[in-house]
């Protein structure tokens, strides 16, 4: 690593992290990790950034163009998460810092826990689980808390990347019809799933479960409101384990209460952590608090890749996760 004065370089972590991934910096880099187990306001961010060569951020932290000009010595700012759209990548660019994600090591864990909202939505788990507690179980009934069955469905996946195509996988496992769409169609995802392309506005008539696995963009940000709301069948499912603000949680509450759609499984919210007005009373949805990557294995992973990314751009390398390689390609 490039020395600066005969010393190491100097790295903020925002928030603890596995050990795997803080000892590998410690190795190479003088590391100072927030002593507070929480979000860091602005001015905590700004003043644990002043002067250091790598930022380990993660995907609470808003890292805005004043942030990083808090450190006129900063290379890079690696995001300890696949999505990067709390960081100003623009303004990254423009000063030279490189920016680096997470991706592929948190497919896996993602899409599972995609599944795991579709089933425990559709088959009323955690209605059930309730009941069960609350001592209400009073036996076998016909009735009680029938839900929507999964297989030979048709599901229903806006935004076939790494993790759209992980759900896809499983998927066949249920023998479904299965509806993507994207920015364009992925001739080879046809071929291994059975997938098939259409426009959003087809996809949202047609499934029965609808699962958001779309980057936040400009363009993404309320791609689903209460017109798209409207195209839905009264019995179809909305899964969001991508980030809140694709849909608009407000018409969503609407949707769910009017029973315009039969339910939702979120794992991700408009303005995390708080919930728009009275989604938390509706029966109908299943709330988890952003748990998408949440394994030890994934997250060590997660831990291990941020800090290669770091320790790379401050040896003057080209880290494996470069999101804006243009700094390095111009
Ligand atoms: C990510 O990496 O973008 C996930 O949301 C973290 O779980």
């Amino acid at each position: 690593m490039a020395k600066r004065d005969g010393g190491k370089l100097n790295v903020f972590v925002t928030r603890k992290i596995p050990q795997v991934g803080l000892d590998m910096l410690k190795e190479a880099s003088d590391v100072v990790v927030s002593p507070h187990d929480r979000v860091l306001s602005r001015n905590e961010l700004i003043q644990g950034i002043e002067g250091v060569h790598g930022l380990l951020c993660l995907l609470t932290d808003e890292i805005t163009a004043d942030v990083m000009d808090a450190s006129p010595n900063l290379k890079v700012i690696s995001n300890y998460a696949v999505g990067y759209n709390n960081v100003d990548v623009a303004a990254a660019t423009e000063r030279g810092i490189l920016v680096t994600n997470t991706p592929g090591v948190l497919t896996d864990a993602t899409a599972d826990l995609a599944w795991t909202l579709v089933m425990s939505v559709s088959r009323r788990v955690v209605e059930g689980d309730a009941l069960t507690r609350a001592g209400e179980f009073t036996g076998w009934d016909p009735m009680l808390l029938l839900g929507g069955g999964v297989a030979k469905k048709t599901i229903g996946i806006v935004g076939m990347g790494r993790i759209g195509q992980a759900v896809a996988k499983r998927a066949t496992g249920f023998d479904m019809e299965i509806l993507y769409n994207d920015i364009e169609p992925v001739p080879s995802i046809e071929e291994r799933y059975g997938a098939r392309f259409v426009t959003l506005d087809e996809l949202l008539k047609a499934s029965d479960f609808i699962t958001l696995h779309a980057p936040l963009t400009p363009k993404t940000r309320y791609m689903i409101g209460s017109r798209e709301f409207g195209l839905m069948k009264e019995t179809a499912y909305l899964v969001n384990t991508a980030r809140g603000p694709l849909v608009d949680e407000k018409a969503l509450v609407k949707a769910l209460r009017d029973k315009v759609i039969a339910g939702a499984g979120l794992d991700v919210y408009e303005d995390e952590p708080e919930l728009a007005p009275g989604l938390a009373e509706l029966p109908n949805v299943v709330l988890l608090p952003h748990l998408g990557s949440a394994t030890l294995e994934t997250r060590s992973k997660m831990a291990e890749m941020a800090a290669a990314n770091v320790l790379a751009a401050l040896e003057g390398k080209r880290p494996a996760n470069l999101v804006n390689p243009e700094v390095l390609d111009k």
